[in-house]
């Protein structure tokens, strides 16, 4: 798509995008989609070691809030939600596009994992999308619209995935009882399914390239996704266009869930 087509439908929304670690992420392309048409961008990193990856592309994309978050260590969300509260004192879009599981507990199957690591995976890639959610309800003033990544093996057994399973199950759980608990405030909360992707995070399992191979071939669309297609699709969701679309679990896979 060119972006000279692009209408400004997100012109002065405000989004803070979690997950960036460069440009082959899903949540680069989130950012970069939401800024195409219009928004404003904040955008974080995860440590020092992650900044000199990051920090170029927010600037690129004239990210006017940036700051390291690691949603391990106390006080560092609540931060990056001071900084936008201190500049913008609203907010429309949240994106959460973070997962974590030590390499021992994702690699081993699940009925090797570890309960630390069990519990690691659910804090970093589930629980911190709870505490996204509470620290950005209250700027979503004039309400606004969430969303958090998750994948197919959420609800049917993708060999390796392991105990990304069970935990990205949770995430979309959690999904549903935010759109319920927020919808009275005008704030929408979607689950969004990505095909795989070549990322940083997705060369931790095992296997990957046949993932790749099979979606590709399972898909009626014929291809693999992009991360614009995934960008794209949170941009549509969170304009006034899908104002009355709450809780969903989306796929964006070029049709590939639909095959059995
Ligand atoms: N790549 C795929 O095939 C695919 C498919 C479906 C869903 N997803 C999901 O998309 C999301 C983004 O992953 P990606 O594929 O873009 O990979 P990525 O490696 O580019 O992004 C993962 C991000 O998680 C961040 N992260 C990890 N631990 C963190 C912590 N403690 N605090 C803050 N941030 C932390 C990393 O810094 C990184 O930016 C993940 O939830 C992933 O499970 C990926």
């Amino acid at each position: 798509m060119s972006e000279a087509q692009l209408r400004p439908v997100l012109e002065s929304k405000k989004a803070l995008v979690f997950g960036i670690a460069n440009e082959d992420s899903i949540a680069y392309g989130c950012a970069k989609a939401f800024r195409s048409v219009g928004a404003d961008l904040a955008v974080s990193w995860l440590n020092e070691k992650a900044r000199r990856f990051v920090e170029p592309l927010a600037q690129q994309l004239g990210a006017s809030i940036t700051g390291a978050v690691d949603v391990s260590v106390p006080g560092q969300l609540e931060a990056m939600f001071d900084q936008v509260r201190d500049r913008w004192g609203r907010l429309d879009i949240l994106v959460h596009s973070i997962a974590f599981a030590p390499k021992e507990d994702l690699q081993g199957g699940l009925l090797n994992c570890s309960a630390e690591g069990f519990a690691k995976a659910m804090d970093v890639s589930c629980h911190s999308f709870v505490r996204m959610a509470k620290l950005a309800a209250p700027l979503m003033t004039e309400g606004g619209t969430m969303f958090a990544m998750s994948y197919y093996g959420a609800n049917r057994v993708v060999p390796n995935y392991n105990v990304m399973g069970p935990v990205k199950a949770a995430l979309e759980a959690a999904c549903r009882y935010l759109a319920y608990e927020l919808g009275p405030r005008g704030i929408r909360v979607h689950a969004i399914s990505p095909g795989p992707l070549k990322t940083r995070a997705a060369a931790g399992l095992k296997d990957f390239e046949l993932m790749l191979h099979e979606a590709a071939h399972k898909a009626p669309l014929g291809e693999l996704v992009d991360i614009m297609d995934v960008g794209y699709t949170c941009a549509y969701l969170a304009t006034p266009f899908a104002r009355r679309v709450t809780g969903e679990l989306v796929y964006v896979d070029g049709g590939a869930n639909l095959i059995a």
